[in-house]
């Protein structure tokens, strides 16, 4: 254990330093190859589980030290002890006694594993109280830096703290079966004969009961099915798609809806990403899924001029960047690298994809506008900017909304699905 801890201390101290969590993981698996499954399983969950209640284990241990301890290294090390004493099976004894040995193995730790001790030790001893007076602070109560908090009580003020607890959960693993391939319910038995029981939660979506790696799902490597949360299902059946038409998807990757698509309808499909990285992930899904695209462009959604054929499109998928807010739970260190700063250049952006590809959209034709968001100015509040700009647009009530979302569109978090907004615009 002494050797996770201290991984997970590295790849927390990383994350807060401004990387992205999945990719200093993937950079690890990648380095320290000699790490066994249960090894990475375990730095895993404890990077995951420290930066969903950071917030909290912050909180814990300013009470706890007389002083900031000035090595990062072993401040998050701390963290992670506190961590697993707080939310772990593992035996307190264990744990206080793998971080003392953790600590010895750090340069600047020499001679910290009193403190060490100390700390996780007075934890134990007080931890009812320290509990209750982290939660004085709202940061350390939530576990969301302030400015979340305060804009998501501006803006639900009902249910903002449902929204943040919600975020703060473990997420389910949802699966999408590929239809072209198997109907849902044989596919649901194949999981069940494979002791992986799954709940179906209407069209092709499948909850297993109990995540599982998914290289194990039965026929994933045929193509027989893709993970993908609930709430991002719920998109591509709202566009109204029909055989032969063309469509555009113009921010694809890495392929979830482009595949969807496909999987629902014969159209002459268009899939678009600006990044050319993300777009190979789209290529080897559909060759996975034995899908096939009109055409993968590498584009700026924005400047068509610089990719588009001057054809116009029937239907065009408009699955914008944004602050991925409706998805933490899945990406806990978006809490933390996202900045209220972020917000007007987001907001900026998305009004000039939207405006541009409008020009692309056949009269008649109908553009989803999707983020994975719960944040109202990248939202309800974009289209409404952009309907007093485009007297062309109506908004439509898709028939087949999801009975859960709100009348404005807005899909909030909770333990079926991620959050979401969708909003299907006509050009009149
Ligand atoms: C929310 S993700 C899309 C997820 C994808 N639709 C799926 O279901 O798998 C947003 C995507 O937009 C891309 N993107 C960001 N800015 C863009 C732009 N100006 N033009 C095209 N794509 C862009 C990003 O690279 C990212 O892959």
């Amino acid at each position: 254990m002494v050797k996770t801890q201290l991984a997970a201390a590295t790849v927390v101290q990383k994350v807060l330093g401004g990387s992205n969590l999945t990719g200093v993981l993937q950079d690890l698996w990648q380095s320290e190859s000699s790490l066994t499954p249960q090894q990475r399983g375990a730095i895993q969950d404890l990077s995951y589980g420290v930066l969903r209640f950071y917030g909290q284990l912050e909180a814990i241990l300013g009470l706890l030290l007389s002083k900031p301890v000035r090595d990062r290294q072993l401040h998050h090390l701390l963290l992670i002890g506190l961590y697993q004493l707080l939310y772990s099976k593992t035996r307190p004894f264990v744990v206080v006694d793998h971080a003392v040995n953790a600590s010895r193995s750090l340069t600047s730790g020499k001679g910290m594993q009193g403190l060490v001790n100390a700390v996780l030790r007075n934890f134990l001893r007080q931890r009812d109280a320290l509990l209750e007076q982290a939660a004085h602070q709202e940061t350390g109560c939530y576990s969301y830096p302030q400015w979340w908090i305060d804009k998501l009580r501006l803006q639900f003020p009902q249910r903002f703290q449902a929204i943040l607890d919600a975020g703060n959960q473990h997420p389910p693993m949802t699966l999408r079966v590929n239809q072209r391939k198997i109907a849902v319910q044989d596919y649901r038995d194949l999981l069940v004969q494979h002791d992986m029981p799954a709940e179906w939660l209407g069209g092709a979506a499948l909850r297993l009961d109990k995540p599982v790696l998914v290289q194990k799902l039965p026929g994933f490597h045929e193509g027989l099915v893709s993970v993908q949360d609930l709430g991002a299902q719920f998109a591509v059946p709202l566009l109204d798609v029909h055989d032969g038409m063309r469509v555009l998807d113009a921010c694809a990757a890495p392929g979830g809806k482009t595949a969807h698509l496909l999987e629902l309808g014969d159209i002459a499909l268009t899939a678009l990403d600006n990044d050319a990285q993300r777009l190979t992930r789209v290529r080897h899904n559909l060759d996975r899924l034995k899908l096939s695209v009109a055409q993968l462009l590498c584009g700026d959604a924005g400047q068509p001029d610089s990719w588009w054929d001057g054809q116009k499109y029937d239907r065009i998928l408009a699955d914008v960047p944004c602050s991925a807010s409706g998805v933490v739970r899945r990406h806990p260190d978006i809490k933390w690298l996202r900045r209220e700063s972020d917000m007007a250049k987001l907001v900026a952006q998305q009004r000039g994809i939207l405006a541009a590809l409008w020009k692309t959209l056949n009269r008649n034709g109908k553009l989803l506008y999707v983020t994975c968001s719960i944040f109202a100015e990248e939202n309800l509040a974009q289209i409404e900017g952009f309907i007093q700009q485009q007297p062309d647009a109506r908004l439509l009530t898709p028939s087949d909304l999801p009975a859960e979302t709100l009348p404005d569109g807005q899909l909030l978090p909770d333990e079926r699905h991620d959050g979401f907004f969708y909003a299907l615009l006509q050009k009149v």
